[in-house]
């Protein structure tokens, strides 16, 4: 697996690969990785002939109050994992690459990226459309992949890409989840083990509020379980996150809430 470190060596190698008529994938990631990042390397690597997984910590995706210094770094077992999977090569680019002195560009965006994340978040869908963007240019792969369990990134990415006319098509992946539903974050390495058996009943009372059709008591269970705040669970128009109207044709529940250290997010379709 080849790893490729600066802008110029990442154009270098896609451009061979294009020459030997080769389709790519590319797999944004901040490390830390667990089996939902290989997932998305698995589902580029059935789509196109090669697969470039990335690793950048972002640091304009995190607001000062949030946990930018303690995010888990595992680079070893990272390289290790994307091998495991044949990913083709990696791109490590270092800050002083993607955010040069003197960097001040900011893609600013409205409509999906406001309610919701956007609202307790606000600094953060900038700060990912603006690295996404940089990346996909960057690259210009055929597609890239996200994951489900980011579902308000997945449609901030579309609309950008869209927006923009940045030529890549963009692919969801279905979240992964573990034994007992948990969505895998590399977040859950902040739970304690009594913190993780609260964690597990975020997935339940989601399928459970699905299936009746209502959000109506699931904040309440969510405190009830042991969450100590909740931020938002409601159910939204899967493509807009606005209260679904007349036109929705697909529905999705969205949930945050904070246990501990750990914010942790989920959805599913209604
Ligand atoms: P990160 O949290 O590292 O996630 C990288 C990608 O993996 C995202 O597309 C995310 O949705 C996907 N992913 C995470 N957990 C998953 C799971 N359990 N199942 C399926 N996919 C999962 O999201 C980011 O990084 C950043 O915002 C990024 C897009 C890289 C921009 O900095």
């Amino acid at each position: 697996m080849k790893q490729i470190e600066s802008p110029a060596a990442l154009r270098g190698f896609v451009q061979e690969n294009r020459k030997s008529g080769k389709t790519i994938s590319f797999v944004p990631t901040m490390g830390a990785l667990h089996e939902g990042h290989l997932e998305l390397v698995r589902e580029g690597l059935s789509r196109t002939d090669i697969c470039i997984p990335y690793i950048f910590l972002n640091s304009k995706q995190f607001a000062a109050n949030e946990d930018l210094a303690s995010y888990p770094k595992t680079l070893e077992g990272d390289l290790q994992k994307l091998k495991s999977v044949s990913a083709s090569a990696v791109y490590l680019p270092n800050s002083q690459d993607i955010y040069p002195d003197g960097f001040v560009t900011k893609v600013s965006l409205g409509g999906v990226a406001l309610p919701l994340e956007g609202e307790f978040r606000p600094v953060m869908f900038e700060g990912v459309a603006t690295v996404v963007a940089k990346m996909l240019l960057q690259c210009l792969p055929d597609i890239a992949l996200f994951g489900e369990k980011d579902w308000q990134q997945l449609q901030v990415i579309k609309q950008m890409v869209r927006d923009l006319d940045i030529p890549v098509d963009i692919i969801g992946v279905p979240t992964v989840r573990d034994e007992n539903g948990l969505a895998l974050s590399s977040r859950n390495a902040y739970l304690t083990k009594e913190q993780y058996a609260i964690a597990i009943q975020l997935n339940k009372i989601l399928k459970e509020a699905a299936a009746s059709g209502t959000e109506k008591d699931a904040a309440q269970k969510l405190l009830q379980a042991g969450f100590e705040k909740v931020d938002y669970v409601t159910i939204r128009d899967a493509v807009t996150l606005q209260p679904p109207d007349a036109k929705t044709k697909e529905r999705r529940i969205l949930a945050a809430a904070y246990l501990g250290r750990a914010r942790l997010i989920d959805n599913m379709p209604v």
